[in-house]
């Protein structure tokens, strides 16, 4: 192994640059030329590889987003995209290439593993939707966002008896709602993972007004059936069966932009040594994630195929402890 690429794609997410870091150093400190890809997979087929020293990634780990920049690569799903990839790796000499980013981008890595070059993923994501991992890069951070949300919204529901409907992202997995409806010590939670009929959630919320409790607040799933929108609406309609008046606030791409925790930098230098680890242990084609504490490799063909389920005991507790 003479030479390895890094790149950043699809959604940024908060500990990105940490994982770049660890990459390029563990890489020179193999006596590797390593190079950064601008623009994820779309940068990619476009050649766009240059050189990077340990030094280029001094000062970058404290920034949210990606110094490399990502993108979302529709092209790279055709066959014909990846080809043009790996012309592009071959041309500039590159032997093997490691991809930090989400599920879509570890399923563009197994493809071009699939076709023969050796390739490691490094989980990255704020939804914590890959298979493969209990944590990605970016969990913790945008979960300590969505957590301040709510802590700075039961303030001001509090003052005026309100119930708050607080939509957190995630795209269809729940688990950044459920895990900030815990920690955030919410009413209800609202997760695609399982269905919640609106007509119980007004109970639950009548019965909060009832017993006098100051505000309600109410987790939702960017993913869920009925997001914070066709909530909000519906309870407006219901507003008198209720008794708090409710608001919804969208938190969305405001969770992605967080200075990354001490977590994330933590693990995101972890996964990036880790996939350096692999390639000079002469191994490819597994995708680096935390498993029991452990820095793991999963194949990529197995995460792309396979589906990370929620823990349906988090729920309930969280339930438990709602009342
Ligand atoms: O996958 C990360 C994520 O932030 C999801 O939570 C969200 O659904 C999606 O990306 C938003 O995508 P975009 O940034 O392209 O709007």
């Amino acid at each position: 192994m003479k030479r390895i690429a890094v790149l950043t794609s699809g959604g940024d997410a908060p500990g990105m640059n940490a994982a770049i870091r660890a990459v390029v150093r563990t890489g020179v400190a193999q006596g590797w030329d390593v190079y950064g890809v601008r623009l994820g997979y779309v940068g990619l087929i476009a050649g766009e590889i240059f050189p990077l020293s340990a030094r280029d990634v001094g000062g970058i780990m404290q920034q949210a987003g990606t110094v490399l920049r990502s993108a979302r690569a529709p092209e790279f799903k055709q066959e014909s995209g990846r080809r043009q990839a790996l012309d592009v790796l071959e041309r500039t000499g590159v032997d093997a290439l490691v991809v930090i980013g989400g599920s879509g981008t570890q399923a563009g890595a197994a493809e071009l593993s699939r076709m023969g070059y050796p390739v490691v993923g490094v989980a990255s994501t704020i939804d914590n939707d890959i298979y493969g991992t209990e944590m990605s890069i970016g969990v913790d951070t945008a979960l300590n966002i969505a957590l301040e949300a709510i802590d700075r919204l039961k303030a001001t529901a509090s003052a005026l008896q309100r119930a708050f409907l607080i939509e957190v992202m995630g795209r269809d997995c729940g688990y950044l709602a459920l895990m900030a409806a815990l920690a955030g010590g919410a009413e209800a939670v609202v997760i695609p993972e399982f269905e919640t009929d609106p007509e119980a959630l007004i109970d639950d919320l009548r019965a909060a007004y009832e017993r006098g409790k100051a505000h309600s607040i109410v987790v939702v799933a960017e993913g869920a059936r009925f997001d914070a929108e066709r909530l909000v609406h519906y309870f407006q309609e219901h507003r008198d069966r209720i008794g708090f008046v409710v608001r919804a606030t969208i938190l969305g791409h405001v969770q992605r932009g967080g200075i990354p925790t001490a977590f994330d930098r933590v693990l995101a230098s972890r996964l990036g040594a880790g996939a350096v680890g692999e390639l000079a242990a002469g191994r490819a084609g597994v995708m680096m994630g935390l498993t029991r504490g452990e820095i793991t490799g999963t194949p990529l063909e197995v995460v792309a195929a396979s589906r990370k389920t929620l823990d349906p005991r988090l729920l309930e507790l969280a339930k438990v402890l709602a009342t």
